[in-house]
């Protein structure tokens, strides 16, 4: 058969961890170890029945068998409008302030295409969620790293970027509550940030794709929240973590009208919307009742407490997360988070992702998705005692 070559832009993607940990996993799974992945961010619930119903109608409905709107259906717009005053109490314009899109995935790697030229800066944190990072290089844009640390609460330091970096930046990516790192963001930082993105003219992208998971009563707050962020910015919302919609594919882009109305048009280039279906589905999620968010949430908040304190009960001196649905685990001395991750899978059988994966600043510590049973993180906690790695 005969080879193409891809493209200089294909070959300069960056490597996809994800795909290599899903294969290392799987050569245990075939040979019949009873893993436990935890490795990856997939939700492990259902779908709310209420919304599945509505999917299921809509399904029927042959106006739903054309093609959607270019730009997605009025009435999700709305929704998502709706959603932002009652959760958030923010305003925001159906018409001019919402872009649909085909999840959050999307929207991260559209803007950065909308908004830049080749050379252009952008901030991107480190660790942070690798997909950043394809957006960036499909801009051909110049990444500047702003790190993430422990003694910061995970939240930059705009005083460690170098001034003239800062002055050359023209998009940010901020994501709070964090993945990988299980952070949250207070008002003062989102006050810091909108005041630097205005002097700077720095559009921010916050990525709120955990904003429905705040533990001990915090709930995560919105960028947009913020007095002055629509002006110098959008927040990406995805229904896959809080409605357990992430095979769904569905989220929107909210915020400053530019924005919006940069990623409309690069879509209208790309597809044609979501299929009507989910997009009736999506409304519903967002407008029904949200009792179930709630019990997600709270599902989440026992399965961390059951693993930070087993593991806290090994010896290992870990921090719990606040928000998402991540715990992020200081390594053993000694060992590389690659090492400790393979020490798991091995010997244990349990799968969780190496900090490095993240960025070089997410060296020394694991990621552990808290996207099993109870019952399955006491096994985990059990699994890992017998390494004999912690005195208690
Ligand atoms: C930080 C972060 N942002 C965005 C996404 C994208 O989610 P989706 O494309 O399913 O909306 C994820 C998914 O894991 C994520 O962890």
């Amino acid at each position: 058969m005969k080879q193409f070559p891809t493209s200089q832009r294909l070959n300069n993607l960056p490597k996809q961890f994800f795909a290599s940990l899903v294969k290392k996993v799987g050569k245990y799974i075939d040979q019949g170890y009873d893993v436990i992945n935890l490795g990856q961010g997939n939700p492990d619930q259902a779908t709310p029945e209420h919304i599945v119903k509505k999917m299921q109608e809509a399904a029927a409905n042959p106006a739903n068998h054309k093609y959607s709107p270019f730009q997605g259906h009025r009435y999700l717009k709305q929704a998502a409008a709706d959603y932002y005053q009652s959760e958030y109490n923010v305003k925001i314009d159906p018409e001019k302030e919402v872009a649909i899109l085909f999840g959050g995935k999307a929207g991260l790697v559209e803007i950065p295409q909308c908004l830049l030229n080749p050379g252009d800066t952008i901030l991107v944190p480190d660790p942070g969620y690798p997909d950043y990072l394809s957006g960036v290089e499909l801009a051909q844009a110049e990444m500047v790293i702003m790190p993430l640390r422990e003694q910061n609460n995970f939240l930059p330091d705009y005083n460690e970027i170098p001034a003239e970096l800062i002055k050359k930046a023209k998009l940010m990516f901020l994501n709070y509550p964090n993945n990988p790192t299980g952070a949250i963001a207070t008002k003062e930082f989102f006050e810091k940030t909108v005041k630097l993105a205005s002097q700077h003219d720095i559009c921010v992208v916050h990525d709120f794709a955990y904003g429905a998971l705040g533990f001990d009563g915090n709930q995560a707050i919105s960028f947009l929240q913020t007095k002055g962020a629509k002006e110098v910015g959008v927040e990406i919302y995805t229904l896959s973590k809080t409605y357990n919609m992430a095979g769904w594919r569905v989220g929107f882009a909210v915020g400053n009208s530019s924005v919006i109305s940069a990623i409309e048009l690069l879509q209208d280039h790309l597809y044609c919307s979501l299929f009507g279906g989910i997009q009736e589905a999506a409304a519903e999620a967002l407008t029904g009742p949200q009792d179930c968010v709630r019990e997600l949430n709270k599902l989440y908040e026992r399965r961390r407490n059951v693993l930070i304190t087993g593991l806290r009960s090994l010896g290992w001196n870990v921090t719990a997360p606040k928000g998402s649905f991540f715990a992020w685990l200081k390594v053993p001395e000694g060992l590389t988070s690659t090492e400790f991750a393979d020490i798991l899978l091995d010997k244990a059988h349990i799968a969780v992702a190496p900090g490095v994966a993240f960025g070089e600043l997410g060296e020394g510590y694991v990621r552990v998705g808290l996207l099993t049973s109870e019952d399955r993180l006491n096994e985990v906690v059990r699994r890992i005692s017998k390494l004999g790695i912690f005195k208690s």
